[in-house]
C-alpha cells in the first residue's frame, strides 16, 4: 500500500519505517527540512533501538523515502498518518496546531480518496474538526468548480508505542484501536485499514475497532491509568519510609496478585517523557471543560510534582540543608533508559535544584548527552551563570572521582551491576542516593555505603530523614 507519515518524531519515524518494512511504499514528510535532511545523510535525530538499521534498509530497497515536499507527499500516500506533535499550552490543554495545519494541507492537495489517520494524541472530538478543516479547504477548491470532489475518512488509530522499545512495540502491538465511524467512506477506510494492519493479526486478532471519540479516549484513559500506577506507588514508598517497610517488598507482595500485576509499581523519581505529564493535564482539561473535574488525576499530578524533589530532599537532610561547594555525581538524564528524550524528564529539576542551591553537578548518560545539553540550555537560559557548575561526561566512572555523592536517575543497563569497589575508591565518601531503587539496601550496606532509595527499608540515612522531615513538620 502507499502511505504517507506526516512527522518524523518518535511515533512518526518509527511508524513509517515499520510500515515500510512490512512491504509498504512510505514517504515520511516533515516541515522540518534540516531534519529530512539529516535523516537521508543517515544521521537519525532520535535515539531508538534498532531504528537506525531498519531505516538504512528500507530506504535501499527504495520502499521508504524521506521529504519535505509537501505537494509529493499529499499525493504519494492512499492512506495518510498524522504523527506530529500536540504538545501542552500554558492551560494544560492539547496544542492541536501541527494537527490542524497537516490537516489543512491534506484538505488544500488532495485529488484522490484518503484515509487520514490520527495517530497524534489529541482531544476527544478532534476528527471531527480535522475532518471540517479538509472540507473547509475542499469547499474553497471545489465549490465554484463542475468537478467530482475527492472523498476521505478521518480516523482514529491512537499510538501505544515506549519510547526505548518503539520498534518492538510497534511490530508487537498488543492492541490495534481504531476509531471509525461507519459510512461510505468510513467502511472504505476500515477495509483499507484491515488490509495494513493485518500481518499484526494473523496470530490472533489484536484490532479493536470503536468509534472515533472512544478510541481518542482510550489513548488518554490508558496514560492516566499508568501515571496513577506511579503516583500511587511513590505516594506510598513515601509512607513506608515513615513507618519502616520497604516498598519493593510491598510491591512484589500486590503485585502477585493478578487483579492488580507486577507492571508500572515501580517507585522513583516521578514519571516524566512527552505523554504522561502533557496527556494526563489534557485530560483533566477536558474533564474540567466539562464541568466533571477528575480528582484521582489532580492528585496523580501533584503527588508526580511533590516527587521531583524526594531525591532533592533527602540530599538536603543528608547535608544539613548546606549543598555550596559540593560535587554530586549522576548517573542518568534521560527520562528513562534507552531513549534520549529528556522532556519532562525528572533529571532536569533534581540537576537545577541542586545548581541553584551552589551544588557543583558532573552528569553521564549512555546516549542522551546531547539532547540534555540542549535542555539544560533551555532550562537554565534565566541563570546563565548556572551552567559553570554543570559538566557532562562520557564516562560514567570518571565523574566519581571526588564527587560527594553519587545520584543514579535513570536504570540504564550499564548501570545496574557496575564495579562498585571501584565506585567507593572514587567517591569521596561511599554515598548513593539511588533515585530508581536499582541497588538492594542490604547488599549495599554489607558493601560499606550509605545508600537512600526511595522508599527501601531503613537505612541510617532514612532514619536521619525521617527525623528532619518530622522536625520540619513540627516548625
Ligand atoms: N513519543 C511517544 O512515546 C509517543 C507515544 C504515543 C503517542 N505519542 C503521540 O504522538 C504524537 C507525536 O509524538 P512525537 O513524540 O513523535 O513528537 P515529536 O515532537 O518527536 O515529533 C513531531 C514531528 O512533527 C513535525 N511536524 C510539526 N508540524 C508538522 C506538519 N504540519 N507536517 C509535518 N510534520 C510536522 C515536527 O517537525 C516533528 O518532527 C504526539 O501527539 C504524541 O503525544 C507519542
Amino acid at each position: 500500500m502507499r502511505i504517507t507519515v506526516m512527522g518524523t518524531g518518535y511515533v512518526g519515524l518509527v511508524t513509517g519505517t515499520c510500515l515500510a518494512d512490512l512491504g509498504n511504499d512510505v514517504q515520511c514528510f516533515d516541515i522540518d527540512q534540516a531534519k529530512i535532511n539529516r535523516i537521508e545523510g543517515g544521521d537519525i535525530p532520535i535515539y531508538e533501538p534498532g531504528l537506525n538499521s531498519l531505516i538504512e534498509r528500507n530506504m535501499k530497497t527504495g520502499r521508504l523515502s524521506f521529504s519535505s515536499d509537501i505537494d509529493s507527499s499529499v499525493a504519494f500516500g492512499d492512506i495518510i498518518f498524522i504523527a506530529v506533535g500536540t504538545p501542552s499550552m500554558e492551560d494544560g490543554s492539547a496544542d492541536t496546531r501541527q494537527v490542524l495545519q497537516a490537516a489543512k494541507s491534506i484538505g488544500a492537495l488532495m485529488t484522490n480518496f484518503k484515509v487520514v489517520v490520527n495517530k497524534s494524541t489529541v482531544p476527544i472530538g478532534m476528527a471531527d474538526i480535522v475532518g471540517e478543516t479538509i472540507t473547509s479547504e475542499l469547499n474553497t477548491r471545489f465549490n465554484s468548480m463542475n468537478c467530482e470532489r475527492p472523498g476521505f475518512s478521518v480516523i482514529s488509530n491512537p499510538e501505544f508505542l515506549k519510547e526505548g522499545s518503539a520498534v518492538e512495540d510497534f511490530m508487537r502491538p498488543d492492541r490495534i484501536v481504531l476509531g471509525i465511524e461507519s459510512s461510505e467512506d468510513g467502511n472504505k477506510a476500515r477495509e483499507m485499514m484491515r488490509k495494513l494492519y493485518a500481518p499484526f493479526n494473523r496470530n490472533h486478532e489484536r484490532t479493536f475497532v470503536m468509534n472515533v471519540r472512544s478510541a481518542e479516549f482510550t489513548k488518554y484513559a490508558a496514560n492516566a491509568m499508568l501515571a496513577t500506577r506511579i503516583s500511587f506507588m511513590n505516594e506510598l514508598a513515601n509512607l513506608a519510609e515513615r513507618v519502616g517497610a520497604d516498598i519493593d517488598s510491598v510491591r512484589q507482595g500486590i503485585g502477585s496478585d493478578p487483579r492488580i500485576g507486577y507492571s508500572f509499581l515501580y517507585s522513583g523519581t516521578g514519571y516524566g517523557g512527552s505523554c504522561f505529564p502533557k496527556d494526563v493535564q489534557a485530560l483533566q482539561y477536558t474533564a474540567n471543560s466539562n464541568g466533571l473535574p477528575l480528582k484521582i488525576l489532580s492528585a496523580v499530578e501533584a503527588v508526580n510534582q511533590r516527587q521531583k524533589y524526594v531525591i532533592a530532599e533527602k540530599i538536603s537532610a543528608y547535608f544539613d540543608n548546606n549543598l555550596e561547594g559540593l560535587t554530586f555525581a549522576i548517573w542518568g538524564l534521560a527520562f528513562k533508559p534507552n531513549t534520549d528524550d529528556m522532556r519532562e524528564a525528572p533529571s532536569r529539576v533534581l540537576i537545577k535544584e541542586l545548581l541553584t542551591r551552589g551544588a557543583r553537578v558532573i552528569a553521564h548518560d549512555p546516549v542522551a548527552l546531547e539532547a540534555a545539553q540542549v535542555a539544560f540550555k533551555e532550562d537554565l537560559k534565566d541563570h546563565p551563570e548556572l551552567s559553570n557548575q554543570l559538566q557532562f561526561c562520557e564516562n560514567a566512572m570518571d565523574i566519581l572521582e571526588g564527587a560527594d555523592a553519587l545520584i543514579l536517575l535513570t536504570e540504564w543497563k550499564e548501570y545496574k551491576s557496575p564495579n562498585f569497589a571501584q565506585i567507593k575508591s572514587l567517591l569521596k565518601q561511599a554515598l548513593i542516593f539511588d533515585g530508581r531503587n536499582l541497588y538492594e539496601p542490604q547488599i549495599m550496606q554489607e558493601q560499606g555505603f550509605i545508600y537512600e532509595g526511595i522508599g527501601r527499608r531503613a537505612s541510617p540515612v532514612d532514619l536521619l530523614f525521617a527525623q528532619s522531615s518530622a522536625k520540619a513538620e513540627t516548625a
